[in-house]
C-alpha cells in the first residue's frame, strides 16, 4: 500500500472485475474536534475494533474487491490501522477538506476501473455489510445512483431527500433548504452507491454553488435525475445510520455493537446470564454450552472452548480456553493464557503467559506468571510465581500432578518435577526432583505448658503495677 497512489491490490482488482465486485471508497479525513482528542477520530475503537475498522471489515465482507480510503495527510497511525485491517488498500491524502464529492475523487485513482462505487464514512461504523450489499443492489437493476436514507425523528442537520411521486430528485444540504423542504423526514444517512458507467461523470460535475462552498457528493442525485437516470432509495434503521460526533454518540455506537456481538454469542449457543452486564470484543469467540455469568469482561483474543464456564467478574484478554474449563468468579487471565481442557480457577486467580494443562487447577489467591503447570497439578491457595527479578522475566515449570502447598513462593527461574509435593508455606528457589517432598521454611518449635506460663508471667507482672500506682496516689492525696 502507498500513500497517494493507485497500486492498490491489483489481483483483487483483476478478480473482483470478473466477480461483480465493487470499488468501496472510505472517507475519513475527518478533523473530529467534538471528540477532543490527540487521537483521530476513526480511530477509536468500538469492541476493541476502530471505528474505521468496522467500516473497512464490514465493506470488505459485502463484497468490495477494491478498497480506497482517503485521509488527513500525516496521520500516519491512520495508514497503519488500514495496513492491519485491509492491507490491499489504497490511501488518498485530501490535501483541503472542501467536502465529500471532493473527498471521493480525492481517490479516484482508484475509481478509473470504471466498477461499481460504494461510498462509506469511517465515522458511520454501525453499517453492516448486509446493509452495504443492499444499497449496491439496485446498480444491478440499472440505477444510476442509490441512497441510503431513514425518516428521521427528527431531520435536523441532514441532508433531506427530495421526492416526487415516489420519484427521488435531489438531496438538498439542511443550510441550503427552503422552510418546505425542511419539513421533509426522509433523510440522507451520507453514504451512496454509483455505478461504474456514471460514478466518475457525475462526481466531476459537482460543483460547489452552495451555502458551504463545498463539494456535495449528494448532488449527484439531481445531476442523475437531469441526465434521465435512474436513483433509487434504499431505507436504513435511522441507529444503523448513526454517525460519530463526540464521546456521547461513541458510547451509544459502543451500546449498538455489543447487543449485536451479545446476540451473536447467544444464538451461537453461549448462555449469558446477565447479557447487558457482559462485554465483548469483536473477536471474541465462545463455543457451544460456554455459560457467562454476570459482569464479565472479554478484551481481544479471547477464544472459549465449548462447555466452559466464566463466572462473575472475570476479565480475560488475550487467553485460550478448552473444552470444559470453568474458572471464576473474579479470575484475571492476561496476554498468553493457555488453559486446558478440565482446568479449574477459583477466585482471585490472575494467569499471565502461562499454560495450564488438563485439570490443573488452582482454586483460590493465586499468580502464575511465565509457567507451565503440568496436568492434574494441584495448585494451593495463594501460590505466587516470582517471575520478576527487577529486570527480567523468568520461567517457572511444575509438573504433572505436582502439589503446591498454600502460600508457597516459587522464585523463577525454577521447577518442580512431576508428582513432586511443596509444603504449605515454603519459598522454593531450587529445583524440586520428581516425586520428592520439598519444604522450605523454618522448622516449628513447640514447649509444652509454655503459653500458659507465659500468661500468668504477664498476669502477675500487671497486677503489681496497678498496685504500685494505687500506693503512689494514696500518698499524694491531702489529709
Ligand atoms: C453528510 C451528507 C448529508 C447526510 C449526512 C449524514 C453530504 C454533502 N452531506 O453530511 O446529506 O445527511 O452526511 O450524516 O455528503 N469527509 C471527508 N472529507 C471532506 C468532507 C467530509 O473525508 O472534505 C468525511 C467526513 O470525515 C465524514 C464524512 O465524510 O466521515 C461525512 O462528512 P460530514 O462533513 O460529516 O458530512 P455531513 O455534513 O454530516
Ligand atoms: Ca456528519
Amino acid at each position: 500500500m502507498t500513500a497517494g497512489a493507485n497500486q492498490g491490490a491489483p489481483s483483487a482488482q483483476a478478480q473482483g472485475a470478473e466477480s461483480g465486485g465493487f470499488t468501496a471508497v472510505v472517507l475519513a479525513a475527518g478533523k473530529g474536534t467534538r471528540m477532543r482528542s490527540d487521537r483521530p477520530k476513526v480511530l477509536h475503537a468500538l469492541a476493541n475494533r476502530s471505528m474505521l475498522g468496522h467500516v473497512l471489515v464490514a465493506v470488505q465482507e459485502a463484497g468490495a474487491s477494491r478498497l480506497a480510503v482517503v485521509v488527513e495527510p500525516g496521520r500516519d497511525e491512520v495508514v497503519r490501522e488500514i495496513e492491519r485491517l485491509a492491507p490491499g488498500a489504497s490511501v488518498h491524502p485530501q490535501a483541503e477538506r472542501l467536502g465529500t464529492a471532493h473527498a471521493v475523487l480525492a481517490a479516484r485513482a482508484a475509481l478509473e476501473a470504471g466498477r461499481d462505487v460504494v461510498v462509506a464514512f469511517g465515522d458511520t461504523p454501525l453499517v453492516t455489510a448486509e446493509t452495504f450489499a443492499r444499497l449496491r443492489a439496485p446498480l444491478r437493476e440499472g440505477a444510476a445512483v442509490a441512497v441510503l436514507a431513514f425518516e428521521a425523528v427528527d431531520p435536523t442537520g441532514y441532508g433531506r431527500v427530495l421526492t416526487e411521486s415516489g420519484r427521488v430528485l435531489a438531496i438538498r444540504e439542511e443550510k441550503d433548504a427552503s422552510q418546505e423542504e425542511r419539513a421533509v423526514r426522509l433523510s440522507n444517512a451520507g453514504l451512496m452507491a454509483l455505478s461504474g458507467a456514471h460514478a466518475l461523470s457525475l462526481l466531476e460535475r459537482i460543483g460547489n454553488d452552495n451555502a458551504n462552498r463545498e463539494y456535495y457528493l449528494t448532488d449527484a442525485v439531481a445531476l442523475a435525475v437531469a441526465d434521465g437516470l435512474s436513483v433509487a432509495v434504499v431505507p436504513v434503521d435511522e441507529w444503523e445510520a448513526q454517525g460519530v460526533n463526540d464521546r456521547v454518540q461513541l458510547g451509544h455506537a459502543e451500546a449498538t455493537i455489543q447487543a449485536r456481538l451479545r446476540r451473536a454469542a447467544q444464538l451461537g449457543g453461549a448462555t449469558l446470564i446477565a447479557p447487558e452486564t457482559v462485554f465483548l470484543s469483536v473477536d471474541t469467540v465462545l463455543g457451544r454450552d460456554v455459560v457467562v455469568e454476570p459482569h464479565c469482561v472479554f478484551g481481544p483474543g479471547v477464544v472459549v472452548g465449548d462447555g466452559c464456564t466464566i463466572r462473575a467478574f472475570s476479565h480475560l484478554h488475550d487467553a485460550r480456553l478448552m473444552q470444559g474449563a470453568d474458572i471464576g468468579p473474579h479470575v484475571r487471565l492476561r496476554g498468553g493464557a493457555v488453559l486446558e481442557a478440565g482446568v479449574h480457577l477459583g477466585n482471585f486467580v490472575e494467569i499471565k503467559n502461562a499454560t495450564l494443562h488438563a485439570g490443573a487447577k488452582a482454586s483460590h489467591l493465586t499468580y502464575l506468571g511465565d509457567a507451565e503447570v503440568g496436568a492434574g497439578a494441584n495448585i494451593g491457595a495463594g501460590t505466587i510465581t516470582c517471575n520478576y527479578d527487577g529486570v527480567s522475566k523468568h520461567r517457572t515449570t511444575i509438573g504433572a500432578g505436582a502439589f503446591i502447598g498454600s502460600n508457597s513462593a516459587l522464585v523463577a527461574p525454577v521447577s518442580v518435577g512431576a508428582g513432586a509435593l511443596v509444603g504449605a508455606g515454603s519459598v522454593i528457589t531450587r529445583d524440586v526432583p520428581g516425586d520428592a517432598l520439598a519444604v522450605a521454611r523454618g522448622r516449628q518449635l513447640t514447649r509444652e505448658g509454655a503459653a500458659k506460663a507465659l500468661r500468668e508471667t504477664l498476669k502477675a507482672a500487671k497486677a503489681a503495677k496497678a498496685a504500685k500506682a494505687a500506693k503512689a496516689a494514696r500518698a499524694g492525696e491531702p489529709d
